[in-house]
């Protein structure tokens, strides 16, 4: 007997046509929708497949009630349609019913179980098998399976394992808090939930294996928002004997492939830049680069030519807006209005229009020379037709050009127009650590087992704020889709870094002994990366909100709303623990 055969249905709700006219049927499923006209009644019937029209007369019903998503199996005659639906693939037949027999009655559901809901978040997430119902979550979570299987196809084909790794570890500092566990059996301590399997996938290099992935669970105790979970899933990956380029190479392949496996888009070879230019052009390590508009730094040109207006100011900045000089002044000036009201609080910025017959404009020309506009111009290779703003004030002012770079785009309405287009970037070479001002002292940009660049080994002891590192994020249209780095393989290196971050011999040795150890054992050079995957089948379907795309996420604050999570333990539990 196939799956579709059983006692319950001989077809699915999604599958019957006119080719089926005549056979007789019996399906099982929700009712979506009832329509009574008297004489006869409608019923739509949905289940994972599909929906079927189901049709039966007064005389029939008789003592049966129904409602929505009353579960219903039913035994019938396929018809022809007199009025059709071509949107959906059953719509040119309906089933004539001769039984219909109520499997499960079902209280009125809270919103409308169709594409279009009117559930809230708070609703849905608290039915979330209600929503699971609806065709937009059912095929985010295929979706989500299929991309699995390719991911698996992809990497078991070029040699790695997959490797299951521990859920219950110890703490180990990645940037974020982590979730404990009370052990019973050893009062007093605890495990912690893994952020990320990073030891162990480097434990299972110094193990001889020689790449591993796993999709796998994280767990970071941080505040969620739309592209973040407390929990959520990582593709894990690691590889020996393996530089910067040998890495960024083959998950570049591996990105195009999900691409075109899932999306049949061909995408372009990777952009790269360093972390040092992503700041300088973008004002932010995550730059969108689906709008080509980019900071060009004016320091040395304003300096040169001695104009009067820059003289004092640390920093000048300029960016061209291509094909926008006829964008209205008053726009402009609601952009800058914007700016100067926000906590971006850049208040010094002029811009210039560009006009396609070579002539400008610009409020600053009756303070500047022409000659110094058009040097602007020309720095910026700003063409006829183009609009230029130039920023000038502090050095901290370079942090928030970023969001000043991301508002412009959405005045322009260029965000709607390039959707579909996606643009990968390689950001490399961040920096190794960065000096905490709070706590007084290091901390790792990435995490504590990143390895410098080689060239700046010599600054490690004495300037290891100056020290980059090999380390990469690929960020697409300005998510951070993964993360990665080659790992230290060299003991002292590793030793020097955990004291940079504030470890005294004591705590490495009781918090890391195990991979001091390890590392005396011969540790192969290593190194790899891991891609946020809830994050990467969003960013496929164009969303943002990666809630969408989990079956049982939780809220912005970190609330599981069906289960009603976490709760209180009882007294009883609590003793066990702490007895
Ligand atoms: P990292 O911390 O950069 O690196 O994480 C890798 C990728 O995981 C995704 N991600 C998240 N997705 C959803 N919710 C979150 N809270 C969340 N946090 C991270 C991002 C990110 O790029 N062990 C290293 C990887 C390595 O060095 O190999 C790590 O975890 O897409």
């Amino acid at each position: 007997m196939s799956l579709s055969q059983s006692s319950y249905r001989t077809h699915n709700c999604g599958e019957l046509c006119k080719k089926d006219i005549g056979k007789k049927v019996v399906l099982s499923g929700w009712i979506q929708k009832l329509r009574n006209l008297g004489s006869i009644t409608f019923i739509d019937i949905r289940d994972y497949f599909g929906i079927t029209q189901l049709i039966f007369s007064k005389k029939f019903k008789k003592n049966i009630e129904l409602g929505k998503e009353f579960l219903i199996k039913v035994n019938g005659k396929v018809v022809e349609r007199v009025s059709k639906n071509s949107k959906i693939p059953t719509g040119e037949i309906e089933v004539l019913l001769s039984r219909i027999e109520v499997l499960n009655s079902s209280i009125s559901p809270p919103f409308f179980i169709e594409d279009k809901t009117d559930g809230d978040e708070k609703s849905r997430m608290k039915y979330r098998y209600l929503d699971i119902r609806r065709n937009p979550i059912k095929n985010n979570l295929k979706l989500r399976h299929n991309i699995s299987i390719e991911i698996r196809n992809f990497l078991s084909k070029n040699g790695f394992l997959e490797i299951e790794t521990p859920m219950l570890i110890n703490h180990t500092p990645e940037g974020a808090r982590s979730f404990v566990v009370p052990s019973r059996i050893h009062s007093g301590k605890f495990y912690s939930l893994p952020q990320s399997p990073q030891l162990f996938k480097q434990l299972l290099m110094i193990g001889g294996i020689d790449k591993y992935f796993q999709i796998v669970k994280c767990f970071r105790d941080e505040d969620a928002r739309s592209d973040r979970q407390i929990e959520f899933t990582q593709i894990d990956c690691e590889m020996v004997f393996v530089n910067v380029n040998d890495v960024l190479i083959f998950f570049e392949k591996f990105i195009k492939y999900i691409f075109k496996k899932i999306k049949n888009i061909q995408l372009e070879p990777f952009t790269k830049i360093t972390y040092s230019d992503a700041i300088k052009m973008y004002g932010t390590d995550k730059p969108d680069l689906r709008f080509e508009i980019k900071f060009l730094e004016l320091n040395d040109l304003v300096q040169e030519r001695g104009i009067e207006f820059f003289k004092k100011k640390e920093l000048t900045i300029g960016i061209t807006i291509p094909k926008c000089s006829s964008y209205p002044c008053e726009k402009i000036h609601s952009i800058i209005e914007w700016m100067k009201q926000t906590k971006i609080g850049i208040k010094d910025i002029f811009w210039l229009k560009y006009f396609p017959d070579k002539t400008l404009f610009s409020p600053m020309s009756n303070f500047m020379k022409k000659e110094d506009l058009i040097m602007f111009i020309k720095h910026l290779k700003a063409n006829p037709g183009d609009l230029l703003f130039i920023f000038y004030g502090k050095e901290k002012m370079r942090n928030q050009l970023s969001q000043f770079r991301m508002k412009l785009i959405n005045f322009l309405k260029k965000l709607k127009e390039n959707i579909k287009i996606f643009k990968p970037l390689w950001v490399t070479d961040f920096p190794l650590l960065e000096w905490n001002n709070k706590i007084k002292r290091y901390k790792p940009f990435h995490h504590p087992f990143t390895n410098p660049k080689e060239e700046d080994l010599h600054l490690i002891k004495k300037n290891p704020e100056n020290v980059r590192s090999q380390s990469y994020d690929l960020i697409i249209n300005g998510v951070e889709i993964g993360g990665g780095s080659i790992r230290i393989h060299n003991k002292s290196i590793q030793n020097l870094i955990l004291k940079h971050l504030g470890f005294s011999v004591k705590e490495i040795q009781s918090k890391f002994g195990f991979l001091i150890r390890a590392f005396e054992y011969g540790v192969p050079p290593h190194g790899g990366i891991a891609f946020g995957f809830d994050r990467l089948i969003a960013l496929l379907e164009g969303k943002k909100n990666i809630k969408e795309f989990i079956a049982f996420p939780k809220n912005n604050s970190g609330k599981d709303l069906m289960i009603d999570a976490p709760s209180f333990l009882e007294k009883k539990k609590l003793n066990e623990l702490y007895s």
